[in-house]
């Protein structure tokens, strides 16, 4: 007959996918009872609203109920006072949150210069990955010009602090975004910082938010080689660079030098984009709006693959000034993401510096 231990020994099968313990070991099963065939426990959640509860409680009641003479499981399921938290994480430290990050692949958006459409090009390839049904999150690193919200949120919406650390806010479709903006009282302030508080931001992004289990993460990086893109570099473990550019020389000059910074760091060059390559007109003819492409040389200079060359598109800045890019149709994309996901290397770079 079943015993109270054998009730015990189940709920240590019960494993937290957050914590990766059993929620026995964890001390949120609690007051266990069985009386007559029926169990009874409290379960004390992190928080309420924990989208692991059911989760949790189904995987407890299965197997409870397997259990020889167990006809009926109630559970009870309350929050975790702040002291019995306290126990279970400790104090909540600076970079905590680190511990709690699953991030497979993690990859740098980078460009030459502004207005190229770097942070565009970062959003719509999260949102083609993600609608391929990849876990998605967008670290917004341009400190400065940050830019993300506006283009996926539609309003001004602020981050809150678990016992995990700093929750990203998510697109209407389930993308997980944090930058800068997210947490000024005023998006339009400007952020006027030098490079070691900047710096210091990029680092808490990485290290103070909870962005759970992801299959890739997408840094939107600031133009050019400042401060904030040698911190990501030297200090995140990048799987690759992406390098966005436009046709003019210009474009193609600066982005030569982000490459070879990142190639000097020994950080794998995945390919290059060529954004606002062309404009396609209703005659079907393409006009080379900026001149040329120089993508293909560059590409092949660099011994790196064109990604893709995607046309000027008005409703992708429509849509990324109305925080509504994640409803644009993204087909340049998909021929952009199946070139990418073969050469992305599993493993990612190691920092050579915290
Ligand atoms: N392919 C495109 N077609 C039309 N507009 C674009 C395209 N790519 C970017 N834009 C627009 O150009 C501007 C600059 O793009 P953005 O992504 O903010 O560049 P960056 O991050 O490189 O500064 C934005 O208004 C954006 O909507
Ligand atoms: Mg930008």
């Amino acid at each position: 007959m079943t015993t109270l231990d054998d009730v015990r020994h189940a709920l240590d099968q019960v494993i937290d996918p957050d914590l990766n313990k059993s929620i026995l070991e964890l001390g949120m099963a609690r007051d266990i009872t069985l009386e007559q065939g029926t169990v009874k426990f409290t379960l004390a959640l992190t928080t309420l609203s924990c989208p692991l509860r059911n989760q949790m409680s189904q995987d407890a009641r299965e197997r409870l109920l397997a259990l020889e003479g167990v006809k009926d499981v109630t559970i009870e399921t309350r929050e975790m006072s702040a002291d019995e938290k306290k126990q279970i994480f400790g104090e909540p430290e600076q970079g905590a949150a680190e511990a709690f990050n699953h991030i497979k692949h993690v990859l740098a958006v980078v460009s030459g210069k502004g207005g190229v459409g770097k942070s565009s090009v970062s959003a719509l390839l999260a949102i083609t990955l993600h609608r391929r049904g990849y876990s998605v999150g967008i670290l917004d690193a341009d400190i400065t010009g940050p830019s993300i919200p506006k283009m996926l949120l539609q309003d001004n919406q602020h981050p809150h602090t678990s016992q995990m650390g700093i929750v990203p806010i998510e697109t209407p479709s389930g993308i997980k975004v944090m930058s800068i903006n997210l947490l000024l009282a005023d998006p339009n302030q400007a952020v006027i910082w030098r490079g070691p508080l900047i710096a210091g931001a990029i680092k808490q992004f990485w290290g103070d938010v909870y962005w759970g289990e992801l299959d890739y993460l997408i840094i939107d990086l600031p133009p050019g080689t400042s401060d904030a893109s040698l911190t990501v570099m030297q200090s995140l473990p990048l799987n690759g660079i992406i390098l966005v550019t436009t046709p003019q020389s210009l474009a193609a000059m600066v982005v030569r030098k982000a490459a070879s910074m990142a190639d000097q760091l020994s950080i794998p060059l995945l390919g290059i984009v060529e954004n606002m390559s062309y404009a396609e007109c209703k005659c079907g003819e393409r006009l080379e709006v900026f001149g040329p492409s120089h993508a293909a040389e560059l590409a092949q200079e660099m011994h790196i693959p064109l990604l893709a060359r995607l046309a000027i598109d008005p409703a992708i800045a429509a849509l990324g000034d109305n925080g509504a890019l994640e409803t644009y149709a993204a087909d340049g994309f998909a021929e952009l993401a199946d070139r990418l996901l073969p050469v992305i290397p599993e493993e990612a770079c190691t920092p050579l510096q915290n």
